[in-house]
């Protein structure tokens, strides 16, 4: 009974939750719409839209609402998402490119070529199921919600703007124009907005922190020396693996940071890391580690890639024509890989396993090597499939993988002789109280005060168990 009640009053349930809130529209639809007429406008924005659609979906968006000239979206409220402000900033980004190449297209069909104005923020917001029972539909309600609307509105044709509140979690990862404090209609003080014009690609979230400046290391002398042991035993010709594990923020990256630091110069680094969202990329921390190795950028060539491949190849001595299709693929160059094709799923799976191994061996032969992938409860399984093979190897090379990974993920080697867990405890209660008396006193300094909130994450995790 009471459920129908609150049906006809038009909600059928609601949840608070924060998130980030995508608002995207077609700058002056309503007199393009006018100068077209229904028919051509309606194409039109099936196009737009689908751009826009697109970008979201892409990027783990879900789309709350399209209206007859936009779209309002949502990242990381209705499924829990790692870095959902920074997955918003892409798709809109990518709205905008999309936008940016249909536009030839667009002024061969329409005689103009229409432009898109986006606003994002992040905050508290309420999610609600509105309708009645056969036609219910999610939609945001709240203030998150109405500023990222404003600040679509004040979106000058093309741009993006986002509020200090969004900035705040992505300050690091994006390039941004300060606009300064902008009136916000509805809103009683002006609220500091920035224009987004770009996204880091290769930068960690510990790579931010480090950016900012860091703080003094506390309580990891224990686990220094368990992993300088571990490296001890990779010189003398063992594949050794280290693998540090433990909840956000409690410090795994530094302390490879601060292990890397201490190394030897004769010990040569080599480093993949796994993404947020990318376990669907086979093998992609190798495939990381190798364009570093070949000194490749995103957008080489596939003739540019075989070329390097080729050089390096000649270096090793290994078979070029046996090995190069390999590579490409893992380059994710797979069309220019045509000697593969015919061989099954499981068979190419092997192969490129076996040749990654093969290529890690061969980095060793003269220095030993610490190999680091961070984050492998992000991994692919064939990512996981290679560390796995090679600690289980016979082989005698100087190797120590170094991985880390938070607690969701089961490593297959727990149990393994040639695999050493570290678990950074938290740190002390003394220290964490040194800590925030160092950051105070440089709290003023606008720097450190990004390590202020790295920090915290650590202390309250900490004491609480917990992050947030
Ligand atoms: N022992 C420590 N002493 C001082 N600062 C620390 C210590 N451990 C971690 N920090 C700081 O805390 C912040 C978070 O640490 P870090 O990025 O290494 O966490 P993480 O375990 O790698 O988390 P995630 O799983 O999110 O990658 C960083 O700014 C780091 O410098
Ligand atoms: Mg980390």
């Amino acid at each position: 009974m009471q459920e129908l009640s609150r049906q006809s009053a038009g909600i059928i349930s609601s949840k608070k939750r924060r998130g980030t809130v995508l608002f995207a529209d077609v700058a002056g639809f309503t007199s393009i719409a006018e100068r077209l007429g229904e028919e051509a406008a309606f194409d039109m924005i099936q196009t737009l839209s689908s751009a826009m659609q697109q970008a979201i979906h892409h990027h783990s968006g879900t789309i709350a609402e399209f209206r007859g000239d936009g779209v309002m979206a949502m990242f990381g409220v209705t499924t829990a998402l790692e870095d959902g402000p920074l997955r918003a900033c892409r798709a809109a980004l990518d709205i905008q490119a999309s936008i940016r190449a249909t536009s030839a297209e667009m002024i061969s069909r329409y005689g103009e070529a229409p432009q898109v104005r986006i606003g994002l923020h992040f905050g508290p917001l309420v999610l609600g199921d509105v309708g009645d029972a056969e036609n219910a539909h999610v939609t945001i309600i709240g203030d998150t919600a109405n500023v990222a609307s404003r600040l679509e509105t004040a979106a000058k044709p093309g741009q993006i703007l986002i509020s200090d509140d969004l900035m705040g979690l992505v300050d690091g990862y994006v390039d941004v124009r300060d606009l300064g404090h902008v009136p916000l209609k509805g809103k009683a003080n002006p609220v500091r907005v920035f224009q987004l014009e770009g996204a880091r690609e290769k930068i960690s979230r510990f790579g931010v922190a480090k950016s900012r400046g860091l703080s003094t290391l506390f309580d990891r002398e224990a686990e220094l020396s368990q992993l300088t042991q571990v490296l001890d035993r990779a010189c003398a010709g063992n594949i050794v693996l280290a693998d540090i594990k433990g909840e956000p923020g409690i410090g795994k990256s530094r302390l490879i940071h601060e292990f890397r630091k201490r190394l030897a110069k004769n010990i040569r680094v080599m480093e993949g890391e796994c993404r947020a969202g990318g376990a669907e990329t086979p093998f992609r921390p190798f495939a990381e580690l190798l364009r570093g190795v070949l000194s490749l950028g995103d957008d080489a060539t596939a003739q540019q890639t075989a070329r390097n491949i080729d050089r390096m190849l000649a270096r090793t001595g290994f078979d070029a024509a046996v090995m190069r299709p390999y590579y490409l693929r893992l380059l994710g160059k797979a069309e220019e890989a045509r000697p593969i094709r015919g061989e099954s799923a499981d068979m190419i799976g092997a192969r490129m396993r076996q040749i990654i191994i093969d290529s890690v061996h061969f980095a060793t032969r003269d220095n030993p090597v610490v190999l680091i992938i961070e984050d492998l409860h992000w991994a692919d399984p064939g990512t996981t499939q290679v560390i796995d093979q090679l600690i289980r190897s016979d082989a005698q090379v100087p190797l120590m993988v170094l991985c880390s990974h938070r607690p969701t993920f089961v490593a297959p080697w727990k149990d393994h002789a040639h695999a050493e867990l570290i678990a950074p405890p938290p740190i002390s209660e003394a220290s964490a109280r040194a800590m925030v008396r160092e950051l105070m006193s440089a709290s003023a300094q606008h720097q450190k005060l990004g390590d202020f909130f790295g920090i915290k994450r650590v202390t309250v995790g900490f004491f609480h168990g917990q992050r947030h």
